[in-house]
Order: structure tokens, then C-alpha cells, then sequence
């Protein structure tokens, strides 16, 4: 096992092989070349790239079946086969009848796409050799095999051995490709889990079945930053790019219902407005209920019990549900303080002010803390038409908008709805809103 002697010696053709050693060669030496990347066309999806597909790269577009894999990238390639670019669709999965009719719907049916319909990866390598396009784009993955390895198509072996051969004709032809990979509920599927360090590029595409938002974020990427959010609505024309979606989320917002609070979101450079809603109802059951969407559960679990013991907003013996409105998902803590005014204005019946948003993580010990990018937060905020915002007590003093800093829970409980200990129990009031109670906004500050 032991390595032979002399080996730092070794030279040209160390352990023995022909080959020549590869020279280490000083950074500065080195041309940074110029792989540019090459605009999509889609503009989303350009966002969360940095600008486009960089040539000779491979991409991975993870995500589970019927989230719109297939329907994004035959937009990609008919929009860039309209701006001149030779693509071709490996069509793994679905015959060239049913991609035809597909791509007619999305105006991807044009010269400068090509299609295969083949799973063999010599096959595959064929059809490159013939098109020498620009652009591959292999759906999916996991169907492609290689009758030449021994294992099962699908398997990890099979999925790894023929990933790396579209690697090799990326790298050879300098042209981009990307793969598709299908991601199960728990990721458990041979596929993008096995090929990440494979790859430059791992996009994954997420989105609620009931929904027709759709969310892509770069989780690995060697041409730029990771985290950049790209936002889409599936419709009957295919993936529409949301450029401006705070508008979309708040568009159905009803005006001064409890338990509504907004946040100012930012994912990657991008701000976001997200309404999350609370709902709290006398429990029968021992162990009451909390039920999340589009948040953290254990957050949920963690507020409630900060909010019983520092700020006296009791729900043991409520259910309590919780939710993200419009399919996003928000995962920063800095949405802590929002949620707790949403639960604490559902148990009082008192509404959050319609103009308000709120911004801040929330500690054990019941303080607020500061969140990154509160100013581009509140700017996007004032942008949507809201007034004012309660921000940490440590926010920096130059903001977009008037607003009102709290260092504690408590303190943000009792400016923006009152003293809990005034009010009614958790949720006694049934009829929603009192009248005539209308929190402790009035000696706010005014745009
Ligand atoms: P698809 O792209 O096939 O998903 P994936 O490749 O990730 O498995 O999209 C499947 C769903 O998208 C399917 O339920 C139908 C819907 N869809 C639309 O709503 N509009 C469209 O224009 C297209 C092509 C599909
Ligand atoms: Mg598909």
C-alpha cells in the first residue's frame, strides 16, 4: 500500500504512468479566459445565474417531477436558439411527438433546436458530434445509461458514469450543457444528491403543487454567488418570470384582519414582501396544534415560547396556525419578530396596521436583534406604499421609511397592539377585530 520512495521525485510520469506530469504553474501566469456566460433569454433565470449559461460549464436543474423542469428549458433553448444559438434537446423521457407539441405552446418549436429522443449515452454522443450545438440540454439524468457499465439504468453508478461523460463533451466542445435531475420529497433519488460535486451549477426548482409560484436558487455555483432567487408563475403559455412579485403576494391582502403582518423578505439581493398570517382558536386537544406553511415549525415552537414567557402572550392552550402567504417559503430568523406580532395580534383580535411592516430576529431572552439589509428591506416597502416599520432598536438610523425601534418583544407587542394584559384572553373574542381598539399606533411617526 505504501507508496514507492523517491515519488516527490517522480517527475514525468509519477506511479508509473506514461502520462506527462502536469506543471504547477504560478496563478498570475494564467490567462482568467473568457468564458463569458451567454444570456438564456429567461430572465429569471439569467438573474440567478449572474447572467447566463457559461459556456463549457454543466449545469444541474434539480427538482421534483411535475414542477416544470421540462417546460422551463424548452423555453431556454427556444429563446436561445432565436438569438442564434445551435441547441439540442436530449429527450430521455418523452417522445419527439409529445416535445413538438409541447414546444409549440411555448414558441420553441423554431430552426436552431434540434431533438433526440435517446437514452444511450453513445447515442447521445452521437447526435452532439452531428449538431455541434452550443447548448445540451440532457432530460433527465437519471433515464440516460450507458450499456457498457454493468448497473441498472437510474442507478448511482449509471447516473455518475454518464454525468461525467456529458461533463467531458461540455468541457471538449465548449458548449454549455444542462442536466435534469428529479428530486424526490426527501432528495432521495440517485441524481442531484450524487452529482453536485460534479457539476458547476446546481439550480433547484421548488414550488407548491397547489401553487402555480414557482422558486429557482443556485444552492452551488462556480461563476458566481450563490442564494439569488428567481421567481416564476406557471401558466398555460409556460414559466412567466414575477419580476416584480411583492406586488403579486399582496395582492390579495384583506385590510385589517388579525394575525396579518407583513415582511419585508430578501433572498439573495432581492427584496420581497411576504404577508404571513396567524390563526389562534381554544384547543381541545392536550397537546395543541401547530401547524406551519412556508415557515420553520421549530421557529414556531421556539416564538410561541419566547412570546409566553418575555412577552406574556399565553396560547398553551391554543391551536395555532401559521402561514407564509402565496406558496414562498421564508426561512431567515430575521422573520421572527413578524410572526410574533402575527401570533400576538391573532390571540388579542387586534389587527397590525395595513401600512406597517416588521422586521427583526427574535433571541430567548426576548430581545429584538438587528437584521442584514434593513434599508434595502424598507425601501422596497415604501416602494409597495407602506408607511411605517418596526425594526430592531439597532437598525441603522438612515431608513427609507418612519420607524419605530424596539429592543425588546414585549415593548413591540405593546406598541403595535397594546398590553396584552389589557386586553382579552387568547383568542376569546370571536368575532374577530374589537371595535374601537386601535393598538397603539396612534403617536406613531407619519411619512
Ligand atoms: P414539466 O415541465 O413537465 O415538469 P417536470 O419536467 O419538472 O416534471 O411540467 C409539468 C406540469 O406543468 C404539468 O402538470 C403541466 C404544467 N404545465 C403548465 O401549467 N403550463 C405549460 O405551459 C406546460 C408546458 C406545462
Ligand atoms: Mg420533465
Amino acid at each position: 500500500m505504501e507508496e514507492p520512495e523517491g515519488r516527490g521525485a517522480a517527475g514525468a510520469g509519477g506511479r508509473g504512468s506514461d502520462r506527462p506530469a502536469v506543471l504547477p504553474v504560478e496563478l498570475t501566469a494564467l490567462e482568467p479566459g473568457d468564458a463569458e456566460p451567454a444570456p438564456t433569454g429567461v430572465g429569471e433565470l439569467d438573474r440567478v445565474l449572474g447572467g447566463g449559461l457559461v459556456p463549457g460549464s454543466v449545469t444541474l436543474l434539480g427538482g421534483e417531477p411535475g414542477v416544470g423542469k421540462s417546460t422551463l428549458l424548452l423555453q431556454v433553448v427556444g429563446s436561445m436558439a432565436a438569438a442564434g444559438a445551435r441547441c439540442l434537446l436530449v429527450s430521455a423521457e418523452e417522445s419527439g411527438a409529445q416535445v413538438r407539441r409541447r414546444a409549440e405552446r411555448l414558441q420553441a418549436a423554431r430552426q436552431g433546436v434540434w431533438l433526440v429522443a435517446e437514452t444511450a449515452i453513445d447515442g447521445i454522443r452521437a447526435a452532439v458530434d452531428q449538431v455541434r450545438p452550443d447548448v445540451v440540454v440532457v432530460d433527465s439524468i437519471q433515464t440516460v445509461w450507458d450499456p457498457a457499465l454493468e448497473s441498472a439504468p437510474g442507478s448511482v453508478a449509471q447516473v455518475r458514469g454518464c454525468a461525467h461523460e456529458l461533463a467531458r463533451l461540455a468541457r471538449e466542445g465548449d458548449r454549455a450543457v444542462v442536466l435534469v435531475g428529479h428530486v424526490t420529497k426527501d432528495g432521495a433519488l440517485a441524481g442531484p444528491r450524487v452529482l453536485e460535486h460534479l457539476v458547476d451549477t446546481v439550480l433547484a426548482f421548488e414550488g407548491d403543487r397547489h401553487h402555480a409560484l414557482r422558486m429557482l436558487r443556485a444552492v452551488k455555483h462556480r461563476f458566481g454567488p450563490t442564494g439569488e432567487l428567481g421567481l416564476f408563475e406557471m401558466t398555460d403559455a409556460g414559466m412567466k418570470g414575477l419580476p416584480d412579485a411583492s406586488g403579486v403576494f399582496l395582492g390579495d391582502r384583506r385590510h385589517g384582519s388579525p394575525g396579518s403582518v407583513v415582511f419585508p423578505a430578501v433572498e439573495g439581493h432581492r427584496p420581497l414582501l411576504v404577508e404571513i398570517q396567524a390563526l389562534t382558536v381554544a384547543s381541545g386537544l392536550p397537546a395543541p396544534r401547530r401547524s406551519v406553511s412556508g415557515l420553520d415549525q421549530g421557529r414556531l415552537g421556539l416564538l410561541l415560547a419566547v412570546l409566553d414567557r418575555r412577552a406574556s402572550v399565553v396560547t398553551g392552550k391554543h391551536d395555532v396556525y401559521l402561514s407564509a402567504v402565496g406558496g414562498v417559503r421564508v426561512t431567515e430568523p430575521g422573520a421572527d419578530l413578524a410572526v410574533c406580532l402575527a401570533v400576538a395580534s391573532a390571540c388579542q383580535a387586534l389587527p397590525v396596521p395595513q401600512d406597517v411592516v416588521v422586521v427583526g430576529e427574535v433571541g430567548l431572552g426576548g430581545e429584538v436583534r438587528q437584521v442584514a439589509h434593513t434599508a434595502r428591506r424598507l425601501a422596497e416597502a415604501a416602494r409597495l406604499g407602506f408607511a411605517r416599520a418596526v425594526v430592531p432598536q439597532s437598525a441603522p438610523s438612515e431608513l427609507p421609511l418612519p420607524a419605530v425601534r424596539v429592543g425588546t418583544l414585549r415593548a413591540a407587542v405593546r406598541n403595535v397592539l397594546g398590553d396584552p394584559a389589557d386586553g382579552d384572553p387568547a383568542g376569546s373574542d370571536p368575532a374577530g377585530a374589537r371595535p374601537g381598539a386601535p393598538g397603539r399606533l396612534d403617536g406613531w411617526p407619519t411619512a
